[in-house]
């Protein structure tokens, strides 16, 4: 795959909540120079403290395909005293799927949770690194961030379908309504569109102000993911969106977020191996709460470089 990389300042170091002195650095993000991801082995490279060389969105400051959208730099996580994820390096390509997989506990649905800042509700927990995002620059986790901000930018999908107590309409408009559209013709464009690239449109168009939990429950999570489209998310995060739905409706799912990858960056959390393999672009491998192996989907399937990769995909250890 194609990517321009240019040398980038690094942004001001890491975060550290409670120390900012001993904030990591950014780590050196060499660009693969038109081969695979910068993240392979990345639990184990070296900072540099300088200046990073990164794939960003390009340099008017626009997104643009083939670049970096989202950089996690040296993350480290505590839940209290308990360090969950230790220094993630971990590239996020524009309007591309990457695939998180490890085994249960490893702390994959603890680093989709730090690009929302959903850790924030509970106290004690304490982050230190960086998760850059561009074209603004701004690192979702620092203490200077609003996570407001970021929830505003950010959109997830949880495993079991989560709608509101509302009608369908009315929860694919809810994030609109939080931002204060009013507009009738805005709302129905908008809600129609959103369930349009969810792929419900066709289903729920002529029972709109039905209330949502009279959907199945691959519908409610199609409504869930077209409520989370709807205010234009620059980052979509889901984890395990499909793990508690039929074969039927898991297909489904997977066709849209092949279809929506193309438009929208994408983290997804699987623990299926053919669903990684099939939906995403790019594949990280977390083993302990840190990143072992970070490549393209084809090499990390056919080829990993390291042992733990093969073991865990290979159904050997997991
Ligand atoms: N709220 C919490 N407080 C304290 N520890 C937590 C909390 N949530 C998760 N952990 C711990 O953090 C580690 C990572 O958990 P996490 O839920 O991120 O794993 P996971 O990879 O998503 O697992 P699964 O595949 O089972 O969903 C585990 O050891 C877990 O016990
Ligand atoms: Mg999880």
């Amino acid at each position: 795959m194609n990517r321009t990389a240019y040398t980038a300042h690094a942004p001001s170091s890491g975060t550290d909540h409670t120390n900012p002195a001993t904030a990591n650095t950014a780590p050196d993000e060499t660009p693969p120079g038109g081969e695979g991801p910068t993240g392979r082995g990345s639990a184990n490279r070296e900072h540099s403290p300088a200046t990073v060389k990164v794939d960003v969105p390009g340099a008017n400051g626009e997104d643009s395909p083939s670049t970096v959208k989202v950089d996690v730099r040296g993350l480290n996580f505590w839940y209290g005293d308990f360090q969950a994820l230790t220094d993630i390096n971990l590239p996020i390509y524009y309007q591309h799927v990457t695939a998180l997989i490890g085994a249960s506990g490893c702390g994959k649905s603890t680093l989709l949770r730090c690009f929302n800042r959903m850790h924030d509700v509970q106290g004690g927990n304490h982050y230190q690194g960086a998760i850059q995002m561009q074209p603004e620059d701004i690192n979702l986790i620092g203490p200077e961030t609003d996570p407001m901000l970021v929830r505003l930018k950010i959109g997830m999908v949880f495993q079991q379908a989560n709608p509101f107590p509302k009608s369908i309409f009315e929860n694919v408009a809810a994030g609109l309504r939080i931002r204060g559209i009013k507009d009738r013709t805005v709302l129905q464009e908008t809600v129609e569109r959103s369930l349009q690239r969810a792929a419900l449109w066709d289903e729920v168009k002529d029972r709109l102000d039905m209330p949502a939990f009279e959907l199945s429950g691959g519908q409610q999570q199609r409504l869930c993911i077209a409520r989370t489209l709807a205010p234009e998310p620059e980052l979509l995060l889901l984890d395990e969106p499909t793990s508690s739905l039929d074969p039927i409706a898991t297909a489904k799912i997977e066709d849209l977020i092949t279809r929506l990858g193309k438009e929208v960056t994408i983290l997804i959390v699987t623990h299926n191996m053919q669903q990684a393999a099939r939906i995403s672009d790019y594949t990280a491998f977390m083993h302990l709460g840190e990143l072992i192996e970070h490549d393209d989907t084809e090499t990390m399937f056919t080829n990993p470089h390291q042992e733990r990769t093969e073991s865990y995909i290979t159904g050997r250890f997991g």
